[in-house]
């Protein structure tokens, strides 16, 4: 299949924008995941989505937006500082939450007074919101509870011929669901990291609520077990990895490891880079892959405490909730 570049308005891109304006669900890549779109401002259309990824009503879903001008199309009281943020991190992995404008649907926003706007960075989610000219909301385009998708043949995956647009936009840059930053309180605060740190976000808004977003029902992201792969993860460090391999081995089951950098001697799976953008790029393709083998077990390397993995131990840390596995024992 051909990868889609932006200078070709293509004939596939303006067959995904007629297929958007008849109230159809579209895959589309952005540089963090693939998104599941549809006009946003159509009941029929976004009913659709929830339909299509067995997502619970009172998930809100993010409305992408082709550029600042949605703040004021989608939201209300816009604060100063969304609009500051915006200007520094739009087009980008950043979604920001404001209260909502009467325009919005209770079904983007779960019936919640607020809603989550993106501007995405993908020069094909880019063409499709110039084309179309509405927002679109778009959750990530994998059914609920799974992994996210970051390549147009995991869409295909997840929905098959459900959804038979997806546009092609080849690997996502970043890998992991944007950084959400919700400025509808008295504080603005992290209700979900993402490879948009928090120190770059501070360094324009200054010092944010540090209260868990684990607190905050309504981010489905903030569902313990949420991200998770089939298979039954735990992590571990380096050193006991091909240790609980052997050990799991020795009683007839099949472990994977998930590493970081090289990988172990003698332990089978996939190692990812050792930087976190590397890792994070190559992180929901690489479960995707070793929740095919169809081990008993996936193994993961625990990554570094330092604040530039922090989405990714979020990540990680929701990839193991409840799956069973301790994490020294088997
Ligand atoms: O990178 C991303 O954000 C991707 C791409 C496709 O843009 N989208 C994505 O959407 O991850 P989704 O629906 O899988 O996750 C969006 C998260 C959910 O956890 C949802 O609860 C939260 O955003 N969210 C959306 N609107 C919200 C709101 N008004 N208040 C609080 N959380 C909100
Ligand atoms: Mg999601």
């Amino acid at each position: 299949m051909r990868q889609l570049r932006p200078a070709d308005v293509s004939p596939e891109i303006a067959a995904a924008v007629a297929a958007l304006a008849r109230g159809e669900v579209v895959g589309m890549p952005t540089e963090t995941v693939y998104g599941l779109a549809a006009d946003a401002e159509s009941p029929e259309a976004v009913r659709r989505i929830f339909e299509l990824k067995g997502r619970p009503a009172d998930h809100p879903v993010i409305v992408h937006v082709a550029d600042a001008s949605g703040l004021d199309r989608y939201g209300r009281d816009v604060p100063e500082l969304a609009r500051q943020l915006a200007a520094a991190f739009w087009p980008g992995p950043l979604t920001l939450v404001v209260r909502r404008s009467p325009r919005v649907l209770d079904l983007v926003t779960g019936g919640q007074d607020t809603v989550g706007l993106r501007s995405p960075a993908h020069p094909v989610a880019r063409a499709v919101l110039a084309a179309f000219g509405r927002g679109l909301a778009a959750p990530s385009a994998n059914r609920f509870g799974h992994v996210s998708p970051t390549s147009a043949a995991h869409v295909r995956e997840e929905f098959g011929a459900r959804v038979p647009i997806v546009l092609d936009g080849g690997e996502c840059r970043v890998g992991i669901e944007s950084t959400i930053v919700d400025l509808s309180g008295a504080q603005p605060r992290i209700l979900r990291p993402g490879m948009l740190d928090r120190e770059r976000i501070e360094a324009v808004a200054g010092p944010l609520d540090t209260a868990s977003a684990r607190d905050a029902p309504r981010v489905s992201g903030a569902l313990e077990s949420h991200y998770a792969p089939d298979t039954p993860a735990a992590m571990g460090s380096r050193a006991t990895l091909v240790e609980r391999q052997s050990r799991l081995a020795a009683r007839g089951l099949i472990a994977r490891i998930l590493a970081i950098g090289a990988m172990p001697a003698g332990a089978h799976g996939i190692a990812l880079p050792t930087d976190p953008e590397g890792y994070a790029h190559g992180l929901y393709a690489a479960l995707r892959t070793l929740d095919a083998l169809g081990a008993d077990a996936l193994l993961i390397e625990a990554v570094p405490d330092t604040p530039d993995w922090e989405a990714i131990r979020d990540r990680l840390a929701r990839a193991t909730a409840g799956s069973g596995l301790d994490c020294y024992g088997t």
